[in-house]
């Protein structure tokens, strides 16, 4: 087939608009929602984090998901080749999008991983009394910081592998079969499964403590540009804005539907998760900090790798019924993590079908053995926690922002496509956007050069 061409099979589908929203909520809610959010919002002036954070959402993801709705529903392809189409140099910039996603598809796998072995460890109550021991020197079995021990340990490799070729599998199966099913059976039991954990940790004793703790408002944070910075990275990484995956996702929708409707349902529904997973984390870190004997602010490792692999194993040691209260847990991180992963291999997967007409199970297998070759070496050495923090930064911090600095462009600044953009999301939504949209969507550009220059001094 001729690049950029339909597979010959035409395009996929969502089964209808239901599938689409629990598929994109998907994308959305993930370790983002579960340890980000609440240790950003702690650290960032806790209950008035809520300001920049609501203006954050309002004023830059809605209007972003709209356009890259907006983008993926009229220019009905990947985000290569729907860039491609909104402007004619700008294919580059769905490739970029691409690359970001390779790149987080790598360490998302290996968290997801990690917290499949660790729902079977919180069965027996594995990781004993010394939670941060056991994850570093028996579980990944690192060396001595700083030395390149790269030997494959069997008890991380065998999940990794398991999670790949799950992750394969869905993808093989195509949009209507894989990915739509594993979201409309996943997203449902995330909630109900985590909506159980986050009502017993709110009885737990000292959880009103640590709720306090996380909500107790710090207004004079407001002046501080760092912490504006951090709601919209927050709010832009949440949502999966600048990754492609929500022009990807859009782009299987069909041809008459509503697009800003369900965008919000999307947006909304997602940080309500976020505020569920801040009282649920906080009330576990104030039983914690209770059956310590200290404050919620003495308490180390509140978010991260740290909250889910050594501080909530040293939570759920010693509570009573604590084996169910970490299983639950983990089976969270588990769902939330496989079905954002599965959304940004479908982009990277999506890619490739369009570009070379492959059909999904090639693509599949070619883009996931290679990926997972990759991964199981990278996150089988000592080097795989320091790689972690690094690609957070380059690719999460840095690279997004220039991907969505680089999508607008091309969608509104030097392209023609912005008005035809703009009259497409009004003729076919029931919620018009209006006229704010385009005026918003440039003053966010510039905030985000603003991001980027101060993150990219921060990083040189
Ligand atoms: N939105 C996801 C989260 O909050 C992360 C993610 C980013 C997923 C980009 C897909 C693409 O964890």
């Amino acid at each position: 087939a001729p690049a950029g061409s339909a597979p010959p099979q035409g395009r996929e589908h969502w089964s209808g608009q239901t599938a689409f929203i629990l598929a994109a909520i998907g994308s959305a809610v993930g370790l983002g929602n579960i340890w980000r959010f609440p240790g950003q919002a702690y650290e960032n002036g806790g209950g008035a984090f809520m300001i920049p954070y609501l203006l954050a959402l309002l004023t830059a993801g809605i209007p972003i998901l709209f356009l890259e709705n907006a983008i993926g529903h009229r220019f009905r392809g990947s985000a290569p080749l729907a860039m491609r189409r909104v402007h004619r140099s700008a294919e580059g910039v769905g490739w970029f999008h691409v690359a970001i996603c390779f790149v987080i598809g790598l360490y998302y796998t290996a968290i997801i991983a990690w917290s499949l072995s660790y729902f079977w460890f919180s069965f027996r109550l594995d990781y004993g009394d010394d939670p941060a021991q056991f994850f570093a020197s028996q579980y990944l079995q690192l060396g001595e910081p700083g030395t390149l021990s790269a030997h494959i340990v069997p008890g991380v490799a065998l999940p990794l592998v398991l999670v790949w070729a799950l992750t394969i599998a869905i993808l093989a199966l195509g949009i209507h079969k894989g990915v739509e099913r594993l979201n409309v059976v996943g997203i449902p039991l995330l909630v109900v499964t985590f909506g159980i954990l986050a009502v017993r940790a709110l009885f737990l004793p000292g959880a009103t403590d640590g709720i306090e703790a996380l909500f107790t408002p710090d207004y004079s944070v407001l002046t501080d540009p760092d912490v504006w910075i951090a709601a919209y990275g927050q709010v832009f990484f949440s949502l999966s804005l600048a990754y492609g995956v929500m022009i990807t996702y859009a782009s299987y929708r069909r041809r008459r539907s509503n697009v800003t409707g369900p965008a919000l349902v999307v947006a909304f529904g997602n940080s309500s998760f976020s505020l569920l997973a801040g009282l649920a984390v906080f009330a576990t870190l104030g039983y914690l900090a209770h059956v310590q004997g200290v404050g919620v602010s003495d308490l180390q490792g509140i978010d991260g790798v740290n909250l889910s692999f050594v501080t909530f194993p040293a939570v759920i040691a010693q509570m009573p019924g604590g084996q169910l209260f970490g299983a639950m847990f983990f089976a969270s991180l588990v769902l939330a993590g496989l079905t954002s992963l599965i959304s940004v291999m479908q982009t990277i997967s999506a890619a490739f079908q369009d570009k070379f007409g492959w059909n999904p199970r090639t693509t599949a297998v070619a883009v996931g053995c290679v990926s997972a070759a990759l991964s199981i070496v990278g996150f089988s050495s000592s080097t795989g926690l320091f790689l972690l923090d690094t690609v957070d930064q380059w690719s999460n911090q840095l690279g997004i922002v220039a991907g969505a600095i680089a999508m607008i462009a091309a969608a509104l600044w030097f392209g023609r496509r912005g008005h035809e953009l703009e009259r497409h999301l009004a003729a076919v939504s029931t919620i018009r956007p209006g006229r704010y949209w385009p005026a918003l969507v440039n003053v966010v550009t510039l905030l985000l050069i603003y991001m980027f220059m101060s993150k990219a001094i921060s990083l040189a």
